[in-house]
């Protein structure tokens, strides 16, 4: 029987959202078959790319969610972007990949992604790298959609709560991924995301969903335990049959070489782990 709580499936387990291949359809159908609640990764498609996942996704009659990147709007520090480009550029040169010489401003098609996604609602959009506004949530509320909004501390989620969020994606900082802090300038403590859960659902009224480094039954119980509704994994579906992970992102990941999360920082900012 599915528990009453702010997503619906049989057990108290999400399939993140994870954009650039590896969430595909057939991960989204196992996932949800073996009684976990399945998210879409907005980000990167375009809209159409994004509405055929979405009514393809719909067919197996399941509770979904769709996760969408908010855009930055703070202009890019040129001297950090600039730093970063030589840094990459060795590399960029054994692949024979011109680096942009300039920052590339990139909405990845939100308000359109927005606008259908209130034309044609899904039951939850979780948003990832900011917040939308009030007004945003309050149209896809008003289609019956549950907005939540990824926070990785006590005051972004408290933000998300002034925005009328309905629950939180808590990412700890051991997250698979890029973190979804709302300020790339922030370098996050190293801290369990059991820990930062607590801290979140200690403080803010709402539901939440941890994230961040779940590896096994153990590491969910702590995340239940520390107030979470559901606990999100990442990075271990990644090697599974049906996940779209690239090949060589398969080989990494059981390459011996590779044993622990490396958080890549650029100049004081996070750029992802
Ligand atoms: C390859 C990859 C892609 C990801 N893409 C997204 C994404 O599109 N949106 C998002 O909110 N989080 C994304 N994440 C973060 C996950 O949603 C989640 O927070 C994280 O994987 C949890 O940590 P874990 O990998 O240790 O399980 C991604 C993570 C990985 C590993």
């Amino acid at each position: 029987m599915a528990r009453e709580t702010l997503l619906r499936s049989k057990l108290p387990l999400v399939a993140a959202p994870m954009a650039g291949g590896p969430t595909n359809l057939d991960l989204i159908e196992a996932v949800s078959e073996a009684g976990a609640f399945p998210f879409l990764a907005g980000g990167y498609k375009t809209p159409e790319a994004l509405s055929e996942q979405i009514e393809a996704t719909r067919t197996l009659g399941v509770d979904f969610g769709v996760n969408l990147f908010v855009p930055e709007r703070r202009p890019v520090d040129r001297r950090t972007f600039s730093a970063y480009a030589v840094e990459l550029q060795p590399e960029a040169e054994t692949y024979r990949i011109t680096l942009d010489a300039e920052p590339v401003v990139d909405e990845d098609y939100w308000q359109q992604k927005l606008d259908r996604l209130t034309e044609y609602p899904v039951p939850v959009v979780s948003f990832t790298f900011g917040l939308p506004t009030q007004d945003d949530v309050e149209r896809l509320r008003s289609v019956g959609t549950t907005a939540l909004a990824s926070v990785t501390t006590v005051e972004e989620a408290k933000a998300a709560e002034r925005v009328g969020a309905d629950g939180l994606v808590v990412q700890g900082p051991q997250a698979g991924g890029h973190s979804a802090t709302h300020d790339p300038s922030r370098v996050p403590e190293m801290a369990d995301t059991a820990t930062v859960v607590k801290q979140i659902a200690e403080t803010v009224p709402l539901p939440v969903v941890g994230a961040g480094g779940i590896d096994g039954p153990e590491s969910v119980r702590r995340i239940l335990d520390a107030g979470a509704e559901a606990a999100a994994v990442g990075t271990l579906l990644l090697c599974t049959d049906e996940a779209g992970t690239s090949a060589t992102h398969r080989a990494a990941l059981a390459d011996p070489l590779f044993t622990e999360t490396v958080r890549l920082i650029a100049d004081e900012g996070v750029v992802g782990v």
